[in-house]
């Protein structure tokens, strides 16, 4: 037996964020999960590398397309390796890309399959036509009249619900696939398999979908409109549709249409695959891959499994302009791995959306983590440790002692404790094969919670001073000691960093990412076994202190992070906190957000002058500067642009100023106001807004 699971290849136009590091925490825990229980597990992620979106992106940054691919890829094998979901940590089997050679053959081979097949109901699955319509960039989807809006002007082109960007009118020669032949047969599909799409909630919404009938989709554009993509083979002057390209990748990972790959990985040993994606991307999983899958006569996925979106604290949808995003380098700068994928599993309710929020995350890793699993961890083992001679003592423990602690409200009873903690087990592996991790994670806690309680009524520092109850406190130590390691079997699929301490602060040998929780026995931890070096699984984090970090570190990374589509952005205080001026090149003026001019005339936009820069200590990202604004005294700027101007060549230079900025402090120097900056290219490089003219200190812009 073999499991298959896969991430949805991520575009190749942008960094990665939260949402990409989720699926992945995710697919990462069902991969370690299955390879714990001993079956043979391949992950896969990767990027996604052709079409329009990419080819823009690679001309705003002046790079090709294929440069532009290598600088994202690069970024985001920097974050698998940094959150431990790499090859090298036990992580992903493969990174695809769309662009591998294999990967343009095995497409080949898949298109030819479908070029040559019929449909359901008798005609050809592939055929030529002409496409007339809108097409989302973006999305990489075309749109029908209700996913978008006419914009006010009816010489501008619609906008998309989704991205607000402006869609591409298309009229073009296309080859078509012949969807609206194929809605019985994916009926059927999902009736026969209920496990096929889940969610529940989410499979109804996809029966829905292909019910209220299908529209054949087109699958090709002609080259001479967009280039970077998969030739259709034969036919050279039309690129493939780049979701065929991209979803066909699944099975050419594994060596469908490749010899060579095929004989590396094996596609008959692992298709079907399980395959994870988030819900704005469900209906290209389940209703247009089944069907290209069924023409080309390749058998359908195990499963498809859709989650839920992330959103910040108040509910808002995540958006750099909104300056309500988590920053990769944030999380990875300020917490354990384990305690971003323990919030991961445990706050998202599978398939519904999520509240992610640096704070609700410290408070979990507090309350759950410092508090919770790592103080009974250090809490057991520092009493093995000071009454038992670090070693794990006899868990035996006569009749009359026995009574005597059950009378005292303490379970010592072998069997109820074993018991229920092998009905705990079956709970747990039964929520977690449902995808209900953070169900999973509450009959989790529900132990700990049990064990703490057990500990604080046996009151071992009580019984270590009256030898008549040696028996009492060994066997309260060894319940509490077993118990643990059950919870790092369970746990490990979800934090393997911490369960790996656990295995080894207990002294155990195995490594805990090969025991199968389904072998746990009562009782097998060895009696007399030398625990091992006691240290804290979570450290408290100091709430105040980190989230005053948090924000000083934003403003500092602000241009480097902000968006890489080359939009305008403010350099300085509160850099991410972008300004209301602050816009992408991609977005719609005035359809996002209008302002009017008394919105705009309460931000002081002043010229001024730089008087003096320098850097500061320990802040490689930030120059503190002296800027005259025409009043009495110069105003001090902290700007983060240390990484891309030095300070001596700052003085002197005319700048925009934002004057009325609510003051703030930042690494203990107050800054007084926000200069003005371009964001450019990818690194978001920041250059910064000058005049071509002379013009006065001072003077308002307006
Ligand atoms: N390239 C396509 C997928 C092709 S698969 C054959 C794509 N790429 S993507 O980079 O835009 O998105 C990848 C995944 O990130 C999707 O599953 C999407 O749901 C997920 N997320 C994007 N934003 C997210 C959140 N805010 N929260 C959770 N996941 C999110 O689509």
């Amino acid at each position: 037996m073999t499991c298959y699971v896969t991430t949805p290849i991520y575009y190749a136009n942008s960094l990665p964020h939260l949402g990409h590091l989720y699926t992945m925490i995710v697919a990462d825990t069902i991969a370690r999960s299955k390879r714990q229980r001993g079956i043979e597990t391949f992950f896969l992620t990767g990027t996604d590398e052709h079409g329009i979106n990419i080819e823009r992106a690679a001309q705003r940054n002046n790079r090709t397309p294929k440069e532009q691919a290598d600088y994202v890829v690069e970024y985001f094998k920097k974050m698998t390796s940094a959150f431990g979901l790499d090859t090298a940590h036990g992580g992903y089997d493969i990174f695809m890309r769309t662009t591998e050679p294999f990967h343009y053959e095995g497409v080949g081979e898949f298109w030819r399959r479908v070029a040559k097949a019929k449909t359901p109901k008798g005609n050809d699955a592939l055929y030529q036509g002409h496409y007339e319509g809108w097409f989302c960039a973006a999305c990489a989807a075309y749109k029908t009249e209700d996913e978008y809006a006419k914009s006010e002007n009816p010489d501008e082109p619609p906008i998309c619900l989704i991205h607000e960007t402006k869609l591409d009118r298309v009229s073009e020669e296309s080859y078509f696939f012949r969807l609206s032949d194929y809605d019985e047969a994916l009926l059927s599909l999902y009736e026969s398999r209920a496990d096929f799409v889940r969610p529940e909630a989410r499979r109804n919404e996809v029966k829905s979908f292909v019910a209220g009938g299908l529209q054949d989709l087109s699958v090709s554009r002609l080259r001479s409109s967009v280039s970077w993509g998969i030739p259709v083979p034969d036919d050279p002057q039309h690129t493939m549709y780049v979701w065929f390209d991209a979803l066909t990748n699944y099975i050419t990972a594994i060596g469908f249409g490749n010899e060579q790959q095929n004989r590396a990985i094996g596609f008959e040993k692992f298709w079907p695959a399980l395959h994870l994606v988030g819900k704005d991307i469900l209906r290209f999983h389940a209703v247009y891959w089944p069907a290209f899958l069924l023409a080309a006569g390749v058998e359908q996925p195990r499963a498809i499994v859709a989650h839920g979106m992330w959103v910040d604290p108040t509910g808002r949808k995540m958006s750099k302009t909104l300056g309500n995003t988590i920053e990769l380098d944030v999380l990875n700068k300020y917490f354990p791995i384990d305690a971003i994928r323990y919030f991961c599993l445990r706050e998202m309710v599978f398939g519904q959306d999520g509240r992610f929020g640096y704070e609700s995350l410290i408070d979990r890793t507090n309350s759950d983590l410092a508090s919770g699993l790592g103080n009974l961890s250090s809490r057991t083992l520092t009493m093995i440790q000071r009454y038992c001679e670090g070693r794990i003592p006899s868990r035996l423990i006569s009749d009359e002692a026995r009574l005597r602690a059950k009378r005292a409200g303490v379970e010592t009873d072998e069997a109820t404790v074993s018991k229920l903690l092998a009905q705990a087990r079956e709970q747990f592996i039964k929520h977690f094969d449902d995808f209900s991790f953070n169900r999973a994670l509450e009959e989790a806690w529900a132990i700990v919670s049990r064990v703490d309680k057990m500990i604080s009524d046996a009151r071992p520092w009580d019984l270590a001073k009256d030898q008549s109850q040696r028996q009492t406190l060994n066997a309260v130590l060894y319940r509490a000691a077993e118990t643990l390691r059950w919870l790092a079997v369970l746990l490990y699929p979800m934090m393997p960093n911490a369960t790996r301490q656990i295995y080894q602060q207990l002294g155990l040998p195995d490594e805990v990412s090969t025991i199968d929780p389904a072998t746990l026995r009562w009782g097998d931890l060895p009696e007399g076994t030398q625990i091992g070096e006691i240290k804290p699984l979570f450290p408290r984090i100091d709430k105040a202190r980190i989230m005053e970090e948090i924000k000083e570190q934003e403003s500092g990374i602000g241009t480097q992070e902000l968006e890489k589509r080359g939009g305008s952005a403010a350099v300085g205080e509160g850099a991410t906190q972008s300004v209301p001026a602050t816009t992408h090149s991609d977005a719609v003026p005035g359809v996002a957000n209008f302002i009017d001019i008394t919105d705009f005339a309460k931000v002081d936009l002043r010229v001024g002058e730089v008087k003096t820069a320098e850097r500061i200590p320990k802040a490689d990202k930030l120059l503190l500067i002296t800027v005259d604004i025409g009043e009495e005294k110069p105003r001090q700027i902290l700007a983060g642009i240390a990484q891309y101007y030095e300070p001596e060549k700052l003085i002197g230079r005319k700048i925009v100023v934002v004057a009325n900025l609510k003051p703030r402090k930042l690494r203990g120097y107050e800054s007084q106001g926000m200069l003005l900056a371009a964001s450019v290219g990818d690194e978001g490089k920041p250059v910064i807004a000058t005049f071509a003219e002379d013009v006065p200190n001072g003077a308002r812009l307006k």
